[in-house]
């Protein structure tokens, strides 16, 4: 093992306890399926410490601002830095990491003119090593595997989280199984599973099918799942909105807007908004929405028509793969932050997904199609009036462009929507590659060409 890849973080030992969502039961350990043992609802990480014995905010953030000066791995670390606000390990553990977090907050002018906002943000999470936000969950969640003594860990997947677990397993010394829906996702996160030595499975199912059967395996065999099931999962990715916040000098946008598949992420960003407010890191929240694709909406119509009492299953189809989700594990915490921050849910076609994803592209910064959702959820918001003509606003990009080339060249060679009709908005976006001899005049002509048909934007 080298030290770049292990670390021992020197973390004030701050207990934690499981706590569960429905029933409020609180105990110190959780089952392999991160399930009450009462009730059967999810299991939630808190920090019973905070009560009597308050981290103090102007220390913390003047900690995490000295720790970025230091060259200690989990200091370098954009998940560790933030230690103080994660589940402490015993003192001879040791994290997991490869740098993950750390990920740039890009500002997006023109998207913003096109959806009518003053500012936009993008916070790029496909920026993370393996190329997306799992990441920030997986340092956490493997480190806690590996110090619980499990030699196996596995997850289901539309692809990034068995990418990260991959990566993470590899690096920890850990092994991994992958299940995967056989042909629904991309050659990218497929390859990148491969490469970092998982035993991949690829199940002739949906995601939803993947998730049921691992839950039936843990129960048998001694594997430890990472799924966002995982709370140790939503305890890294909470410091996406804490490096996000800081980055923005803790003054908090008016809206953050995500993209809903599993609800993990959206539910640990909303932990991470409260815990925040409730520690004075900031004084107001901002409002957390979530966008999902009309074909994978169940959290829209669980809201839509059950009040989010109940779950709304949906049978999940979806070119953006990495939210082709059905039945969300974590419904129950996205329903609850999104009321405790006031924010929306809405749904966005797969046009609209295309259209989004590729006007990100054009400002240089580009990202997988799920994360496009949340562009294309913007402007739907802007016409509601939820958010209003003034409003900062922070997109959340989860995966990095080069997650699903065959997205990217199907829609600027105009094969995506094929045939069909209401698809004339997207083809000044498009740009195809252009097949010639290698001839002088031939390439000339093509650039006046490109000059006349397609200014530059101004
Ligand atoms: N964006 C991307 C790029 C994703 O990979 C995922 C989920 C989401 C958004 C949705 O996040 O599930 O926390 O609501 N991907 C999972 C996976 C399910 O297996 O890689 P969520």
């Amino acid at each position: 093992m080298t030290s770049s890849s292990t670390s021992k973080p020197d973390v004030h030992p701050l207990t934690f306890a499981f706590r569960c969502i429905g029933c409020g039961d609180t105990g110190a350990s959780a089952g392999g399926n991160f399930r009450c043992t009462k009730c059967g609802d999810l299991l939630e990480i808190i920090y019973p410490r905070w009560q009597e014995n308050k981290p103090n905010a102007m220390q913390l953030k003047s900690d995490w601002r000295e720790r970025r000066l230091s060259l200690k791995p989990d200091d370098l670390s954009g998940v560790w830095r933030f230690r103080d606000l994660l589940p402490a390990l015993d003192g001879k553990a040791e994290a997991i990491t490869l740098r993950e977090g750390n990920t740039p907050l890009y500002e997006l002018p023109q998207c913003a003119r096109i959806a009518g906002v003053p500012r936009l943000f993008a916070k790029h999470q496909g920026m993370n090593p393996t190329g997306s936000f799992k990441d920030t969950g997986m340092t956490v969640a493997a480190t806690f595997a590996r110090s619980a003594g499990f030699r196996w860990v596995a997850c289901a997947s539309t692809g990034n989280t068995s990418a990260s677990m991959a990566a993470y397993a590899a690096r920890g010394g850990l092994r991994s199984l992958v299940l995967v829906p056989d042909g629904k996702i991309s050659w990218s996160k497929l390859s990148q599973a491969l490469d970092y030595g998982a035993v991949t499975c690829q199940l002739r199912t949906d995601f939803d099918g993947c998730l049921q059967l691992l839950q039936e395996l843990v129960q048998r065999e001694p594997v430890y799942q990472l799924n966002s099931i995982n709370p140790f999962r939503l305890e890294g990715q909470k410091t996406l909105a804490i490096e996000l916040l800081e980055q923005l000098d803790w003054q908090p946008p008016d809206h953050i807007i995500v993209p809903g598949g599993n609800l993990g992420n959206s539910s640990a960003i909303g932990k991470a908004l409260l815990e925040m407010r409730d520690l004075g890191l900031i004084s107001r929240l901002p409002k957390l929405s979530v966008i999902q694709a009309e074909g994978a909406n169940a959290l829209v119509r669980t809201l839509r028509e059950a009040a989010g009492k109940r779950l709304v299953s949906v049978h999940a189809e979806t070119r953006a793969t990495a939210i082709r989700i059905g039945n969300p594990a974590s419904w129950k915490k996205a329903v609850h932050v999104l009321e405790a921050t006031g924010g929306a849910c809405e749904e966005v076609s797969e046009v609209e997904i295309a259209q989004a994803k590729a006007e990100i592209g054009a400002e240089g910064i580009g990202c997988e199609p799920a994360s496009a959702v949340t562009l294309a959820g913007l402007k739907k918001l802007v016409k509601q009036k939820f958010v209003k003509p003034d409003e900062t606003v922070v997109l959340v990009l989860t995966g990095n462009l080069l997650k699903d080339p065959d997205f990217t060249i199907d829609f600027h060679r105009g094969e995506l929507f094929k045939g069909a009709e209401n698809v004339n908005a997207l083809s000044a976006l498009r740009r195809p590659p252009i097949v010639l001899d290698a001839n002088l005049d031939a390439v000339i002509r093509t650039l006046e060409h490109a000059e006349k048909e397609q200014p530059e934007t101004p």
